[in-house]
């Protein structure tokens, strides 16, 4: 049997590095687009055999590349995302008109499936910009492209995530830290390699017309979180809920940044619970089980962020690392 011919956008962020390794320890061949061959090529090149993956630079979303590119594969994967709008990138761009392109492109020329990433807990976030144009994203793939799967994950980390590593260095070095909306809102967070698994599932699965919704098997709200990777750091540190007006303010200013800690939209967005909304089946409502729970994989990696890193005992379990 031929092997499968996979194309993935965005394939440098977090998702993609460990999509890469899952896949083409599987055989397959992979072709992964960056922005940049040489500020992505040494990461990329080390998560695979030689002969199975193979770069390609796109620095804007060229059609003819596009097309090219997608002509000569049997799936397409959209990783592409962003967590906040610069000059020369906007939400609307990213979220929508590129994965539009992506299915109209995959539809075309007839491929086997295009799997998009799109987000979880994003229906009733009227107000926020990203929320409503991943929405947008998400309905105009289904309508270009009969076989589209789109998941909609709710936290994924990792060792190499953005979001718990990131946490735990600010929990290292601020004393206190604010918290939004009393930390209420709640979150499934899945662990990467759960969610490479569904994603492997599918990719070997039937064609379909598919909405996903990636859970982990646990619902944790935010405050939790932040509790669970104090323990886990061996820290205490106050938590320190925000009125709204001092938030809205403090994005305001957070969001001049090159890489903002916060958006004035990230605050709208942390007002809704990421959590399974009932809309659409599950992983576990299909059958793939994410069953790695947060406490014990956040263990594997946290002793880097506490005195003594690898040396040191975390006093939760009273363990030598
Ligand atoms: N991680 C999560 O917790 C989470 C949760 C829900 C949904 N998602 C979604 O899942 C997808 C993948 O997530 P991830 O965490 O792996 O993302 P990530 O680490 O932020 O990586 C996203 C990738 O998008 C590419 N990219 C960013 N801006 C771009 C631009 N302007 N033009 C072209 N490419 C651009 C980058 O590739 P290059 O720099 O190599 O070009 C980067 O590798 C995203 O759509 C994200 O919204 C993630």
């Amino acid at each position: 049997m031929k092997q499968k011919e996979i194309l993935l956008f965005g394939a440098t962020g977090q998702i993609g590095r460990n999509l890469i390794r899952k896949l083409t320890k599987n055989n397959y061949k992979v072709t992964a687009v960056t922005r940049n061959i040489h500020r992505a090529g040494y990461k990329l090149k080390t998560q695979a055999n030689p002969g199975y993956l193979n770069l390609v630079e796109l620095k804007r979303f060229d059609v003819n590349k596009i097309e090219e590119l997608i002509k000569n594969c049997s799936i397409c994967i959209n990783l592409i995302g962003i967590l906040y709008e610069k000059k020369n990138q906007n939400f609307k761009m990213i979220h929508s008109d590129l994965p539009s392109l992506l299915s109209i492109k995959a539809n075309e020329f007839k491929i086997e499936k295009f799997i998009h990433i799109s987000a979880l807990g994003i229906e009733k976030a009227y107000d926020s910009n990203y929320a409503k144009s991943k929405l947008e994203g998400e309905k105009r793939i289904l309508k270009n492209f009969n076989n589209s799967i789109i998941l909609k994950p709710s936290i994924v980390y990792s060792v190499d995530d953005n979001f718990t590593t990131n946490f735990m260095t600010l929990l290292s070095r601020l004393p206190v830290m604010p918290i939004y909306y009393n930390g209420r809102t709640k979150f499934s967070p899945i662990h990467v390699l759960d969610l490479v698994e569904i994603l492997f599932q599918l990719i070997n699965g039937k064609n379909q017309k598919l909405v996903l919704e990636c859970l982990g098997p646990e619902v944790i709200t935010f405050k939790e979180i932040l509790n669970k990777l104090l323990n886990s750091i061996n820290k205490k540190r106050l938590l320190l809920p925000l009125p709204l007006p001092i938030a809205s303010l403090s994005a305001k200013i957070l969001q001049i940044l090159p890489k903002p800690l916060l958006t004035e939209d990230q605050l709208k967005l942390l007002k809704y619970d990421n959590t399974k909304s009932g809309l659409y089946d599950t992983n576990f409502d299909i059958g793939i089980k994410a069953d790695r729970i947060f406490d014990v994989e956040l263990e594997k990696y946290s002793f880097n962020w506490r005195s003594g890193g690898q040396f040191s005992k975390n006093n939760k379990l009273g363990q030598t690392k």
